[in-house]
């Protein structure tokens, strides 16, 4: 591990509520303190706004893991979930990498273990293993591709059409990419993020009939998107004004549609970002329960404290890291 040589900083406790003036002064604290380490903050877009509005970068998995690649600074400051910050590590050994609080989890990655992935490649020899980013580097190390909603459809595309496919962990993303491609030889592993499985075809139809004009953005994550695909495909949606995309893909559209209104069947925390970024139009979530709790759990005292100690720093087994980067990095060259 590389950390950068510098002081020990003061020790703040930090007792207070949130209110507009605190958050204004945490967030020139956070400011003042990543200058002097040098470091990069890295939000996704499911962050709490006040920690997106502190951040150099606010993205998608894959616009992070492009930024983590491609920055300068020796400090990268992940604000996201656990698996987030140890793709910017497999992708920066020497660096260091912090995460405001490494117990922010992922229900979506912890759907399949190591040695499940091992007994399935073994029953399937010869499958070409594609995983979503939302896996653990030991994952990623068992596998040949890595993917996110943001590429995944070109990356099943550039896999030649006799090779047989296993694609995990998501359900809900593998079927809508089985679907889509028409690619019978892929196998899905059953797993789900409990947050987009929980966003209900009813409640996205009631929304949208609610509102109509307007555009429906889902994410493949999500339980309903099958059902509203076959909906659009048979005409009880416009297919016009409905749309399969990752958090960034949705930013995109929302500023490019026509549309005044838009609904986002994902976490809600975009919302911020698109609000900031579409400023004209009427966003609404799909699910306003759609929330990440892990994703909730990096506040601004936290981030602060992150870059006074320079910790918790993020490890991964060097061997691991080697494997999982060759995933990762085929992940990167192939942008959909
Ligand atoms: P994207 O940001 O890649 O669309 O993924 C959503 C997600 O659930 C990340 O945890
Ligand atoms: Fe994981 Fe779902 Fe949270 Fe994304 S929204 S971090 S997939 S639990």
């Amino acid at each position: 591990m590389v950390r950068t040589a510098l002081p020990t900083l003061p020790v703040l406790t930090e007792d207070a509520a949130l209110n507009p003036a605190r958050i204004a002064a945490l967030q020139e604290e956070v400011r003042a303190l990543a200058r002097r380490r040098e470091a990069v903050i890295l939000a996704h877009n499911y962050q709490v706004p006040e920690i997106q509005d502190v951040a150099d970068f606010v993205g998608d998995s894959l616009g992070l893991a492009i930024e983590a690649a491609r920055t300068p600074s020796p400090v990268i400051v992940m604000c996201g979930v656990f698996f987030m910050a140890e793709t910017a590590k497999i992708l920066n050994p020497e660096r260091t990498v912090l995460i405001p609080d490494e117990t922010a989890g992922c229900s979506l990655a912890d759907s399949i273990t190591v040695e499940q992935l091992r007994d399935w490649k073994a029953a399937h020899p010869g499958a070409v293993v594609v995983s979503y980013v939302n896996t653990t580097a030991a994952i990623k190390a068992e596998s040949d591709y890595c993917v996110t909603s943001g590429n995944a459809e070109a990356v099943i595309r550039a896999i030649p059409a006799d090779r047989q496919i296993l694609f995990l962990p998501d359900v809900f993303l593998g079927t809508w990419l089985k679907q889509s491609l028409g690619r019978d030889n892929m196998e899905v592993w059953m797993g789900e993020c409990h947050v987009h499985a929980g966003i209900r075809t009813r409640e996205v139809l009631a929304r949208q009939a609610a509102h109509p004009g307007a555009e429906l953005l889902i994410h493949p994550e999500c339980g309903c998107t099958s059902q509203l695909v076959w909906a659009r495909n048979t005409g009880r949606l416009p297919s016009a004004t409905t749309h399969v995309l990752s958090t960034e893909g949705m930013v995109k559209r929302a500023i490019a549609s026509p549309a005044d209104t838009v609904l986002i069947a994902t976490e809600t925390g975009l919302l911020h970002r698109l609000r900031k970024e579409a400023p004209g139009k009427t966003l609404l979530a799909a699910d306003e329960t759609a929330v990440c709790r892990y994703m909730k759990q990096i506040t601004l005292p936290k981030l602060r404290d992150t870059l006074r100690d320079l910790a918790p720093a993020v490890e991964v087994d060097p061997a691991i890291a080697d494997r999982a980067r060759l995933a990762i990095d085929r992940m990167l060259a192939i942008r959909g």
